[in-house]
């Protein structure tokens, strides 16, 4: 880090952003790279939420600005599953550093609505919890591929259909395009099945992203680890990493 104390000293912020797990953060060289995109991939239960609360969290401590977009249409639910882990997020949404946004996967606008909501406000932070019935909306791609709607409005000579990967292609890239900017830097959650391999249901946002942490259960062991399975220019370990949850403090690796 030395070498580079005058580039950061020039750039300022710095050019790795806290996770909000010390343990985490050592692992990445300080945390994720400024500016990128984290799948965080799992079966249901294995943490990702709580790994979002948990970045969440470091932002608003450090004073920045951050969005929580949720595919869960009860954000007092949310609240409050945050508040079990000590995070009172009530201060933060009052102040306006913190906005939820419910995403209805049903609104033909969703990708303009959020365009103008990230471009209007400068976040430093963004979180996408969870991508799964964002990939599983229906979709049409119109406009050789600039613009997306869904069916609803669909043309009957639309280019590509829902069930083809192109429109998917399309349409993770135009959401990941949204949340990418120079001085953002997000956690996107995919939910994947029980059993599978896959990094995310849709098979897709991993080649798109800067980084995947993958989140797994090991019943028999009772345990839960996080393995860092890709990161953008940092050296990392693919070791998984046994992981604990706890009431105050939410999730801590042992290292
Ligand atoms: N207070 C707690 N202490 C320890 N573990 C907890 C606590 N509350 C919830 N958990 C664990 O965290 C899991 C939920 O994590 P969550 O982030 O919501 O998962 P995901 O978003 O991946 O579905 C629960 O299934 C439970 O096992
Ligand atoms: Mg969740």
């Amino acid at each position: 880090m030395e070498r580079f104390g005058v580039e950061l000293a020039t750039t300022e912020k710095g050019t790795r952003v806290s996770t909000g797990i010390k343990s985490l953060d050592e692992l990445l060289h300080g945390g994720l790279p400024r500016g990128s995109i984290t799948l965080v991939s799992g079966t249901p239960g294995t943490g990702k939420t709580i790994l979002c609360f948990q970045f969440i969290n470091a932002g608003i401590t450090a004073g920045e600005k951050c969005l929580f977009l949720t595919s869960d249409d009860r954000i007092t639910n949310l609240l409050n599953q945050a508040r079990e882990f000590g995070f009172n997020f009530d201060a933060a949404v009052k102040a306006g550093t913190l906005r939820f946004l419910y995403l209805n996967p049903e609104k033909r606008t969703l990708h303009r609505e959020l365009e103008e909501e990230v471009q209007m406000n400068q976040y430093s932070r963004i979180v996408l919890d969870s991508l799964t019935p964002l990939s599983e909306m229906p979709i049409w791609v119109i406009s050789r591929g600039t613009e997306i709607i869904p069916t609803d409005d669909a043309m009957t000579n639309s280019p590509f259909p829902i069930d083809s990967i192109q429109a998917m292609r399309v349409h993770l890239r135009r959401l990941m395009g949204i949340l990418k900017s120079e001085d953002c830097t997000s956690l996107v959650t995919s939910e994947v099945p029980e059993g599978s391999r896959d990094l995310s249901r849709d098979s897709i946002s991993e080649f798109i992203v800067d980084g995947i942490f993958v989140l797994d259960l090991d019943p028999t062991m009772d345990r839960r680890k996080l393995t860092i399975r890709k990161m953008r220019g940092t050296k990392h370990t693919l070791k998984p990493h046994t992981i604990e949850i706890s009431e105050r403090g939410g999730m801590q690796l042992l290292l």
